[in-house]
């Protein structure tokens, strides 16, 4: 019995991790004041298939889609945006505007498995809809970065940018794409050979080698933006350097989604090989276009928590945990007093357990093993006079104390 390739179960550290980074996540969140929604994990496959692009690989290679007993086309969600912008319209909250939201949960995609990159996936992913001007593209990467920065990765993380534009220059620059790969054809990976029929742009997302070398001669799409998009852009980054966010412009980030435009941007790593982008987000005003709705501005960004708790291990993320008691009964009496005394000390807040089986020495090792910090001994004697002896593990002291001098200790 094996868990399906790339869907790793989750426990110990990593999930432990994964807990400090949700909290960090929900904290920002509510400082921002983002809803928290949970959306289902399937959808009717047309809310991912129409919205994230015919020439995507997720659309293309990566979606897990199958018919149900119904005969209905459904999909396990890939991402979260598409499923936000539906959900915006089933619940008629587009007459809320604006709309701050944000998810968390496991996504699917049929992906070669590798370092921080599974078939099952959690990300956390942020939607903002209704402004269309700067300020929300600010905001987005605030909340980003002020994620990563509670979560102690600022140094080993840094935030690329770029404008993508809007339709018109995009159709200009895929033009000009064309007619550069052309000329490349017959050394272009099999992938990128398709892709120069269906959509040039995602030749720049390739990680093959020889297309990364290709790449780095083509043209760039700043050079094919209007006046209006520039200065968009102008102005982004102006607020970007007057909040002295660190940046890196990356003209070939185009991003592998179809329902961008103008701002995009990764906060990348070099700790994750291949695996580069931790967070990945940017403007998609015409999403709810394409869903056949009317138009609503809207600017976002996802974080990948397994790429999270990845980098959490390098700079050796501290994990929260309450200080812990470890029970040893001496006696058979003692024993069976044990649930009593446990549960006076839980409804007092102290983390406590213990053990059945009378081996004191087992026991003691047992206890530090678990990482507890202090063992006590319940004897007939120490019944008798409601005081137990607390030992240290850490220091060997021991003290005789009262229930209730226990648990302040241990609260401490
Ligand atoms: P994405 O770039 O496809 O964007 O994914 C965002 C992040 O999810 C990545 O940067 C990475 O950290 C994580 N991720 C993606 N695929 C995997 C995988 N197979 N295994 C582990 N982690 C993975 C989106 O999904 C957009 N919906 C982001 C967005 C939100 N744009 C606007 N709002």
């Amino acid at each position: 019995m094996q868990p399906v390739k790339g869907m790793p179960d989750i426990f110990g550290v990593e999930l432990l991790l994964m807990n400090e980074a949700t909290s960090a996540i929900k904290e920002i969140a509510e400082l921002n004041v983002y809803s928290e929604v949970i959306l289902p994990v399937v959808e009717y496959s047309e809310v991912f298939h129409r919205t994230l692009g015919d020439s995507s690989d997720i659309v293309n290679k990566e979606t897990y889609t199958f018919n149900d007993r119904n005969n209905q086309s459904l999909t396990l969600r890939p991402e979260f945006t598409a499923s936000v912008c539906r959900a915006v319209f089933s619940n008629k909250w587009q007459q809320q505007l604006p709309l701050r939201l944000f998810t968390i949960g496991s996504l699917f995609r049929y992906e070669r498995p590798q370092k921080g990159r599974y078939r099952q996936f959690h990300q956390a992913s942020f939607e903002f809809f209704g402004v269309s001007s700067v300020q929300a593209d600010i905001e987005i990467i605030l909340m980003a970065t002020n994620i990563l920065q509670k979560l102690q990765l600022s140094a080993i993380t840094q935030l690329e940018i770029n404008s993508i534009g809007g339709k018109e220059s995009r159709g200009k620059y895929t033009k000009a794409l064309k007619e550069y790969y052309s000329k490349y054809e017959e050394e272009l990976s099999e992938d990128s050979k398709l892709r120069l029929l269906k959509n040039p742009l995602r030749i720049l997302d390739s990680k093959d080698k020889q297309d990364i070398a290709i790449n780095k001669g083509a043209p760039t799409l700043i050079e094919f933006l209007s006046s209006e998009e520039l200065e968009h852009y102008n102005e982004f980054k102006n607020h970007l350097n007057q909040l002295n966010i660190e940046y890196i412009e990356n003209p070939r980030l185009v991003r592998g989604l179809d329902y961008y435009n103008d701002i995009v941007f990764e906060i990348t790593t070099q700790e994750l090989g291949s695996q580069s982008a931790v967070v990945a987000g940017g403007r998609y005003d015409s999403l709810s276009q394409v869903m056949g709705k009317e138009q609503i501005p809207a600017v976002g960004f996802a974080i990948g928590i397994e790429r999270l708790v990845e980098l959490m291990k390098v700079v050796n993320y501290p994990i929260a945990s309450a200080k812990t008691v470890y029970a040893l009964p001496i006696g058979e009496k003692a024993e069976g007093s044990l649930p009593k005394i446990m549960n006076e000390l839980r409804q007092m807040g102290v983390r406590c357990l213990f053990d059945y089986k009378n081996n004191v020495s087992k026991n003691m090792k047992k206890a530090s093993n678990l990482g507890c910090e202090y063992v006590m001994f319940i004897g007939e004697d120490e019944l008798k006079q409601n005081i137990y002896k607390l030992k240290n593990l850490a220091s060997g002291e021991e003290k005789s104390l009262t229930i209730n001098e226990i648990a302040s200790i241990l609260q401490e």
